[in-house]
């Protein structure tokens, strides 16, 4: 087994062994990839101030999320297609989240259903949902939700339109693969992968396929896809689904102070200030930048969490201090997942809890409820002045 010491080296692993369509579907960002590579770069930006002589015994990560108990103030995103960077790779990654103590958060476009999920797992999980023009399907969606006992509705506001990923056009992307000489030539050097697929019925949509109207196959599903994100939604919907669906309602792609203070309007129990890992808007300020802003509106009525960009517990310590409540990881994990399964996800968690424990220690502090903006030195003027 390599020794694994950071994410970097998970993501090396997950770039080795996963077909590089699902590699390159992963690690990029919509059109020139700014804001994916800001998301990362701003947290760099940040320092942490050292303090010495105080007592580091008896220390804690453990806090609330929405209410509930986490391990550290961390939730898995939903990110669509896990299923396909390694088989059952949502079964695979709530399966390591429910044993680390944090929340799992499943796609509308996973490949493991809502059910696979509730099947293999004891502790409810987090469901996101997309708004697709089928509005039966949605609302059958929800349902299933609730039946399956999640415990939270995760509603995404900033993929009315998906953001093109160049990557991803060149590639061919489908789940599963289509089959062109290109992708054979990959498929055979990531043989393991291959085998593991074949061991599993799980390869295509499963909360879509044979539940949305008229798709029973690969070939209706992307054509109904490609059609299905429905632009036309707005604050009215948001109000209509938060009453349909009744339980916590966490909005997540905020990254706008007046677009907090209508989810705050709305009734939301928390936000995620995010970019979708920027995927979506190319040119849009990073997450933590944004943080600020979106908490001085908001940060005393509303939960705040915040993802995009978070490699490393340092990171999340930095999303916490500056006055987050929680953050969310995509890629981090996917990386585990890509590189060894569910062990692989259980190393990304217990890689970043080791470096937000030990960090929170070194600047002074024994309870992440206690970490405040006194830990960091930002720099003059991140939020930045923007006309
Ligand atoms: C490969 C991939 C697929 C994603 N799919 C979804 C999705 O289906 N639904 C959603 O709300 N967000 C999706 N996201 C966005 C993540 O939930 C999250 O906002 C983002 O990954 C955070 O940035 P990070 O990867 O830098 O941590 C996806 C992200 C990635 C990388």
């Amino acid at each position: 087994m390599p020794v694994i010491t950071c994410i970097d080296d998970l993501k090396r692993l997950h770039k080795r062994h996963s077909p590089k369509m699902f590699y390159d579907y992963c690690e990029s960002g919509s059109w020139t990839e700014q804001t994916f590579r800001e998301n990362t770069s701003d947290f760099e930006k940040i320092r942490l101030r050292q303090r010495v002589a105080v007592n580091m015994e008896g220390r804690t990560t453990k806090t609330q999320m929405i209410g509930q108990d986490v391990a550290m103030p961390v939730a898995l995103a939903p990110v669509g297609s896990t299923g396909m960077q390694r088989a059952d790779g949502e079964i695979k990654a709530a399966r390591a989240a429910e044993k680390f103590g944090v929340p799992y958060t499943l796609s509308t476009m996973s490949i493991c259903s809502i059910e696979d999920v509730a099947e293999a797992t004891s502790t409810p999980f987090w469901f996101q949902l997309y708004v697709m023009r089928d509005a039966e399907f949605v609302s059958g969606l929800i349902a299933r939700a609730k039946a399956a006992n999640c415990s939270a509705l995760v509603l995404t506001l900033d993929l009315q339109l998906l953001g093109q990923r160049h990557k991803d056009l060149k590639n061919g992307l489908t789940a599963p693969p289509k089959f062109t000489p290109q992708t054979a030539l990959d498929l055979s050097r990531r043989w393991k992968w291959g085998l593991e697929m074949m061991g599993t019925k799980r390869r295509t949509f499963r909360n879509i396929v044979g539940h949305a109207k008229g798709v029973e196959n690969l070939g209706s599903l992307s054509r109904w896809a490609d059609e299905q994100f429905d632009p036309r939604m707005n604050w009215d919907w948001v109000k209509r689904l938060k009453d349909e669906w009744g339980g916590k309602l966490i909005l997540k792609g905020i990254l706008d102070a007046d677009d907090a203070r209508m989810a705050l309007e709305v009734g939301a129990d928390a936000i995620v200030v995010s970019n979708h890992g920027g995927r979506q808007l190319d040119g849009a300020l990073s997450s933590i930048r944004m943080l600020p802003a979106i908490l001085d509106a908001v940060g005393d009525k509303v939960e705040v969490h915040l993802d995009s960009g978070i490699r490393s517990g340092q990171d999340v310590l930095k999303a916490i201090a500056m006055g987050a409540k929680g953050t969310f990881i995509g890629r981090a994990y996917i990386y585990g997942l890509g590189a060894m399964g569910e062990e692989g996800v259980t190393k990304s968690l217990e890689v970043i809890h080791k470096e937000l424990d030990y960090t929170m220690a070194l600047c002074g502090h024994r309870d992440i409820n206690n970490v405040d903006r006194d830990i960091l030195l930002v720099p003059k003027n991140f939020g930045g002045e923007w006309e």
